[in-house]
């Protein structure tokens, strides 16, 4: 049955370039009759053109069936969902019957059925005749039409099955999503032209293939004919400058468009350059995903996705892993992104039987290993932003690749060819990886990563530029050492950049869970939530990992001298100057604006003399903003691209403030708080508290009697702090576990000790000069443990809290995180501060948080990862303001504090699955933290480095709590 066979299709036209022609089109786009059967045996009688549909569905195409009702969708990573046993597949095999009735034009006569895509298997007939066969998913095929096509009335039938042969070729990590899911249409054109058009010495070279005549009207060519090569005065394409030239090929029966970019791709001692200067690739990894619509994505949505891309200082896309819907590349051409168009094969799951049986290594496959590459090659010639092929993605090696490799430097000898799958870059032209660490990437930026076994093959290898083509896996709170990565990229030549893994998460629309991942159809294998790993949430909506590769990718970089009179501004685009940006900077006190000022750049970069700064009292800061002087493309005037800070006086905070004591820092160790002013209040509190017999365990009463403050005398722990009832500070290691801590193994380490469920025990409640508690705090079953002292004393109206923390046995695993950990009435729902934000900071994330004064209810506090994790920590806090309409409290840090606030317990937020899991509580449970471990990215690759981990260390904390009044008060 063809449904087994190695072959890719049959009755076939030759595969084409995608052109805007004048010829005559059809779109067959619309609604059509459906019907789903479990298996593929059926007759094929619905193909009839009086076979009566009306009992079928409707569904629209392009679609996925899954998605509108028909069966329900599967997610593995790499796991084939049926027994690898190639070229068989399941007799459980869903098969969708499509009809669609057209009528054809008057005097229509001819064409070709193009379909540009269908997954994965499509039969089609027309008018009952049977045209042939496809596999292929993500690429386009066509059928002579013309000899089946009647005036009038046509009917067109396709069988779509979702397993085939070919099903062997498409083991991306995606959803399993059959269906005719791009457009279908009816068209006159048959035209196929290659425009090769290249820029070097500062001119442009222009030639082409096919029949017909070129003109490009702007430049003045006319009646170019095929293999003339013409020299002349263009400007260059570039994804910062996407120039493109309109070119009119005229053929005998049409003419075409194709948008010409001149532009030239080589490597040079090691070094990609484009239009001879060094290419920088900042790029992100694309699916296609919408979360109604899986992979059939609507033109906005692709809009929608190179405007992100290109706002956020993105400058490269690799298509993983197939060759997108073919308006994305003209997005791409317009907009201005680098493009390493992917071809539509990978066979991953053979990596589970040891490769044994890989179709990339079986002469069997090679047809259809081919015809996937020359369908890419062939539709995506003409794209300026295409700027390498690359074979597949994780398709192990074989012969198959050499043969696709050495046909395509044959067809298209002008673009580089990338795959990753073979580390001794056989077929390549570039070295590319996944998921180097640093240290490797470094060494490969140096030259001197391990040889290969083959001396020949080393020295090619060698002599390569190199692309990470996915690396900092995005999935769930993360990348973490995005900066570290971009450091190398930028500090070696050899290192031509990289592609984050991914876009998007890819979750579904689901109306219990609102956005569904793998299990969540009872799939019977699957591969979780590892489907949700990208940098903008489904609903496109950028998550932190996107915020912070914006500043990472910033093509502006600013430095200040120490004295802040100087401001340098790096350019750091690759091919323009910086005179389409105006800069702007701002000194705020305490996050205040206290004066704004334009900055005169020059065009190249350079010093700029900054005027006399305001004085102040408090803390300040200077903000140099860069922003699009006029509306580009891609985003209006006044649009931020970079920004850079540097602070103007001392740091804020506890130690700072004016009648406070003066302790030492963080992390020296602080002494008991000398001679601090006693609010009333407080201070009958505590010493009459403590009179009444304070030691642990003496019954009921509070160690604290005044009616404002109270602390619990067997816990120690503080339960009335201002009148407002709280369950007081107390020392915690636990976060809910982020993917990272999960798939890298690290929460698994963490749970077997036992840090999710410390124990604590009081040692002891002194009072004297306020209050002090002696704790030890560890988990059951071993011996680490950490012995901890709170110090409570009375301060100019307010409590200040110190917390002295010396580990006790070997730890020798990191800890999630080191702070305390309270919880306040659910009326303390707005939070004012002032430090890092607005957005999440981790040590090794949260570059895109700027020092500043931030507001955020409680609930705008949370990153809501569609897989529940820690999230929400706001870092580098000098002072905190949580509190409602009437009043608060206000924390204040040593010098700064990590801060979270959330409606739910790290309890309830590690057991939820889904966002819609958490539920609002009656508390306010804060975390207020010394440190946190790292982010890392761990999911897939590195683990957080080491200059980000958090081990347990003795440590002293200090904090200052006090009320603040209603806010109008
Ligand atoms: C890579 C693969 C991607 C994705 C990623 C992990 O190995 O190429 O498709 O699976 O890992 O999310």
């Amino acid at each position: 049955m063809d449904l087994e066979n190695f072959a890719p299709g049959s009755g076939r036209l030759e595969p084409r370039a995608a052109l805007r022609s004048d010829a005559p089109s059809l779109n067959l786009n619309g609604d059509w009759r459906f019907r789903l059967s479990p298996s593929a045996g059926l007759p094929d009688d619905f193909a009839d053109p009086g076979y009566d549909d009306s009992a079928w569905a409707t569904l629209p195409v392009p679609s996925h069936w899954q998605l509108h009702g028909h069966g329900s969708p599967a997610y593995t990573n790499d796991l084939y969902p049926f027994p690898i046993d190639p070229p068989h597949v399941p007799n459980e095999n869903p098969t969708g019957d499509h009809r669609r009735v057209f009528d054809l034009p008057e005097g229509w006569t001819g064409g070709r059925l193009r379909f540009e895509g269908v997954e994965s298997f499509a039969r089609v007939w027309l008018n009952g005749h049977e045209l042939g066969y496809s596999t292929g998913s993500r690429l386009p095929v066509e059928f002579d039409a013309g000899p089946w096509l009647v005036p009038g009335r046509n009917v067109l039938a396709v069988r779509v099955h979702q397993w085939s042969a070919a099903s062997y070729l498409e083991d991306q990590d995606m959803w399993w999503l059959p269906g005719i899911f791009r457009d279908v249409s009816l068209t006159r054109s048959a035209a196929d032209v290659f425009v090769h058009a290249s820029y070097a010495d500062g001119r442009g070279t222009l030639s082409f293939d096919g029949p017909g005549r070129l003109a490009i009207a702007e430049l003045g060519v006319a009646d170019l004919a095929p293999g003339t090569e013409i020299t002349l005065d263009a400007e260059p394409w570039t994804a910062e400058t996407p120039r493109l030239y309109e070119a009119v090929v005229t053929l005998p029966g049409e003419s075409v468009r194709v948008r010409v970019g001149f532009r030239t791709i080589s490597i040079e001692d090691g070094v990609l350059l484009a239009n001879g200067r060094p290419l920088l690739l900042k790029g992100v990894n694309r699916h296609e995903f919408h979360p109604e619509h899986g992979r059939a994505v609507p033109y906005e949505t692709m809009r929608a996705d190179v405007l992100l891309m290109k706002r956020h200082n993105v400058n490269a896309v690799r298509t993983s892993h197939y060759p997108p819907h073919p308006d994305f590349l003209d997005l791409c051409d317009e907009l201005g992104l680098w493009v390493i168009d992917e071809c539509d094969l990978e066979t991953h799951g053979f990596g589970h039987v040891g490769w044994r049986g890989n179709p990339t290594d079986d002469p069997r496959w090679a047809e259809a290993c081919l015809d996937r590459m020359s369908r890419t090659v062939e539709r995506d010639k003409n794209h300026p932003s295409v700027i390498m092929w690359s074979l597949g993605n994780e398709a192990g090696v074989g012969r198959n690749l050499t043969l696709m490799a050495d046909w395509t430097r044959q067809r298209d000898p002008s673009r580089p060819i990338h795959y990753e799958g073979d580390r001794s870059c056989a077929d390549t032209d570039v070295y590319s990886r996944m998921y180097a660490s640093h240290a490797e990437v470094e060494a490969i930026g140096q030259g001197v990563e391990d040889p290969l076994t083959d001396p020949e093959l080393d020295a090619r290898r060698r002599a390569m530029p190199f692309v990470q083509c996915e690396y900092a896996h995005a999935m769930g709170n993360g990348p973490g050492g995005l900066a570290d990565y971009q450091e190398l990229f930028e500090r070696y030549p050899r290192l031509a950049g990289g592609f984050i893994w991914e876009w998007i998460d890819h979750g579904l629309a689901h109306p219990e869970f609102e956005y569904a991942y793998g299990g969540d159809y009872d799939e019977p294998v699957h591969d979780g939530n590892f489907v949700i790993d990208g940098l903008v949430f489904p609903d496109r909506t950028p998550s932190p990992g996107l915020l912070d590769l914006k500043k990472v990718f910033e093509p502006v970089r600013f430095a200040f001298d120490d004295q802040a009179q100087v401001v340098r501004v790096a350019n750091h685009h690759g091919y323009r100057d910086l005179s389409h940006l105006t800069f702007v900077a701002v000194v705020e006190e305490e996050g205040v604006p206290v004066a704004e000022f334009p900055l005169e750049v020059p065009a190249t970069g350079g010093e700029v003399k900054l005027p006399d700064l305001p004085g102040g009292e408090g803390e300040r800061w200077l903000t140099v903003r860069a922003v699009l002087a006029a509306d580009q493309p891609w985003a209006a005037a006044g649009h931020e691209v970079a920004w850079g800070q540097t602070r103007l006086s001392a740091e804020a905070g506890l130690s700072a403030e004016a009648g406070l004591s003066t302790g030492a820092g963080l992390s020296a160790g602080a002494g008991p708080s000398a001679g601090a002013g006693l609010s009333s209040g407080a201070q009958d509190g505590l010493t009459s508290g403590a009179q009444d017999g304070a030691s642990p365990g003496s019954g009921g009463r509070g160690v604290g009697s005044g009616a404002d403050l109270e602390f619990d005398p067997a816990t120690g722990r503080l339960t009335r702090l201002f009148g407002i009832e709280v369950e007081g500070p107390r020392l915690e290691l636990w976060r809910a576990p982020i993917d990272n801590d999960t798939y890298g193994g690290l929460a698994d380490r963490w749970r077997q000790i036992g840090l999710h469920r410390l124990t604590h025990r009081v040692d002891a409640v002194e009072t004297g000069d306020g209050l002090t508690v002696r704790a030890r705090v560890g988990p059951a079953a071993t011996d680490l443990g950490l012995h901890v002292v709170y110090r409570w004393t009375a301060t100019d109206g307010g409590l200040e809290l110190t917390v002295d923390v010396e580990p006790d046995g070997e730890w020798s695993v990191p800890l999630p995180r080191l702070g305390l950990v309270m919880a306040l009435p659910a009326a303390f729902g707005d939070v004012t501060w002032f430090g890092r934000g607005p957005g999440e900071a981790y040590p090794d994330t949260g570059m895109a948080a700027r020092v500043g004064r931030w507001s955020a209810t409680v609930e705008d506090l949370q990153t809501p990862y569609v897989y529940p994790q820690e999230n929400g920590h706001r870092a580098d806090v000098r002072w905190a303001e949580l509190g409602g309409p009437s009043g608060g409290l206000r924390v204040t840090g040593d010098p700064v504090f990590g801060l979270t606030a959330r409606r739910w317990t790290t309890a309830e937020l590690e057991t939820a699955r889904h966002r819609p899991d958490l539920k609002p509580g009656d508390r306010v449970h804060v975390n207020l933290d010394f440190a946190q471990h790292g982010v890392g990215t761990a999911s897939c690759g590195p683990a957080t480095l080491a200059q980000y981990e958090l081990h347990a260390r003795p440590a002293t904390f200090r904090l200052r709590l006090t009320p603040t009044g209603a806010p109008d008060a």
